[in-house]
C-alpha cells in the first residue's frame, strides 16, 4: 500500500483538505491526523473491521482499549451514560482539550474491540482544527490511539507518523508539529474519587479546581492496573535510556564512562554537553522527538537528565520513567 500525506498547513478550512480523509474513513480505512497532543491513527470506532486495522497496523495487543475521538460534548452524551455533574463539569471546562474521560458507554454504540470488551469507554473532544475539522465531516466517531508502532514513542510530526505506518495506511493529514508532545491526561471518572490513570499537561491541580479531590493511580497501591494501557512498556527508543540526576559533573563523568567502552552516548538535557556524542532537547514538547532522533544516530545509550525531585504526577518524567524502565545511571 502507497501511504499519501496531504499537508494541511493554509488549507485547514477547505473541503479538498479531507475529502480523500473522509472516503477512506467511510470505507472502513484507516487515517492518520493531528491533534493537539500527538498523531493519532483514526477509524469508524463503529465498525469492527475498521477498528481491527488500526491494531494490525500498529501491533497493538488486543486487549488495549482505544480512545474515541468526537467533535463536541453533544456528541459525547450520544455514546456515555449515567453521566454524573462532575463529567458534564470536566466536558465544559476541559474540552476540546487533551482531557480523556473514563465514563460508562452506552450498550451497542462501540465495535467491542474499540473498548476491549469493557464496559466504559475512553473518549474525548481534540483541541486542533485539522481533527476537528475531519470530525465534523463525519456521521461517527473516530477511535484512534497514537499513530506509532505500539512499543515506541508517540509521533508528534507527520514524519514520525510516516516512519512508522509507511506502507500500512493509506493517508496521513499533515498538520505540522503538534503543540503539546505528549499523550492526554486519561481521567477515570468511573472511580470515586476520580482518578488520574495516565498523567498529561491537565494537571491533578487544574482537575481539582474544578471537580475537587482526585487522585493519582501511581498512588493507589495493590490495584490490578485500571488502565490496560498501563502494564506495557511504552514509548522506548532502540538504545537502552537511563534517568541521571541533572548535576553537570555527575553527567560528564557519565559521559566519559560510557565513551571508554567505545559507545556513543545521547544525552536529553536542557543544557549542552558538549563532550557527549549526540545532544537533544529535554522539555514535554521535544521528548518524543528527542528519543526518535537518538534512534536515527544510533546511540548506543540514552541518559535523559533530570530531577528525582519533580512533583507527583508529572506528565514528562512519567513517560520517561517508563522509556527508561525506572532505570537510574549510578
Ligand atoms: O492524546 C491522546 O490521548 C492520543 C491522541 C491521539 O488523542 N491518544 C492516545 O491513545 O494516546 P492511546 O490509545 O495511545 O492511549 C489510550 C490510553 C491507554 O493507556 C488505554 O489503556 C487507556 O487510554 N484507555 C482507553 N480506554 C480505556 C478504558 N475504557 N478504561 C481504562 N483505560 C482506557
Ligand atoms: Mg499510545
Amino acid at each position: 500500500m502507497q501511504t499519501g500525506t496531504i499537508l494541511v498547513d493554509k488549507n485547514v478550512n477547505k473541503e479538498e483538505t479531507y475529502s480523500q480523509a473522509v472516503e477512506i474513513l467511510k470505507d472502513g480505512g484507516i487515517v492518520a491526523f493531528p491533534t493537539e497532543t500527538v498523531y493519532g491513527l483514526g477509524a469508524d470506532a463503529t465498525n469492527p473491521d475498521a477498528v481491527a486495522k488500526i491494531f494490525e497496523a500498529k501491533g497493538r495487543p488486543a486487549d488495549n482499549p482505544l480512545i474515541v475521538h468526537v467533535d463536541s460534548k453533544n456528541s459525547a452524551l450520544q455514546y456515555a451514560e449515567e453521566l454524573s455533574p462532575l463529567d458534564l463539569q470536566c466536558m465544559d471546562a476541559f474540552w476540546p482539550g487533551a482531557l480523556t474521560l473514563i465514563v460508562k458507554a452506552k450498550p451497542d454504540q462501540f465495535a467491542d474491540n474499540v473498548t476491549a470488551g469493557l464496559s466504559t469507554v475512553g473518549i474525548r473532544v481534540p483541541d486542533h482544527p485539522v481533527a476537528l475539522n475531519l470530525l465534523k465531516r463525519l456521521p461517527f466517531p473516530l477511535a484512534a490511539p497514537s499513530a506509532n508502532t505500539s512499543g515506541k514513542p508517540s509521533p508528534t510530526l507527520a514524519e514520525h507518523v510516516y516512519h512508522d505506518m509507511k506502507g500500512k495506511i493509506p493517508l496521513i493529514l499533515d498538520g505540522g508539529a503538534t503543540a503539546i508532545g505528549l499523550e492526554s491526561t486519561v481521567l477515570d471518572m468511573t472511580s470515586e474519587p476520580p482518578v488520574i490513570l495516565r498523567p498529561g499537561r491537565i494537571s491533578q491541580e487544574q482537575i481539582e479546581n474544578v471537580i475537587g479531590k482526585v487522585r493519582l493511580s501511581s498512588e493507589i497501591q495493590g490495584n490490578a492496573p485500571k488502565s490496560p494501557g498501563m502494564k506495557y512498556i511504552h514509548y522506548a527508543p532502540e538504545a537502552p535510556v537511563y534517568l541521571i540526576e541533572n548535576d553537570p559533573a555527575l553527567i560528564e563523568k557519565a559521559i566519559q564512562h560510557v565513551q571508554k567502552d567505545g559507545k556513543k552516548v545521547a544525552i536529553l538535557s536542557e543544557h549542552e554537553f558538549k563532550t557527549a556524542d549526540f545532544h537533544f532537547p529535554l522539555t514535554a514538547e521535544t521528548l518524543y522527538a528527542s528519543l526518535r532522533k537518538c534512534d536515527l544516530m544510533d546511540a548506543d545509550m540514552i541518559l535523559a537528565a533530570v530531577s528525582a525531585n519533580v512533583e507527583k504526577g508529572d506528565a514528562m518524567m512519567n513517560r520517561l520513567e517508563k522509556a527508561a524502565d525506572h532505570k537510574w545511571f549510578c
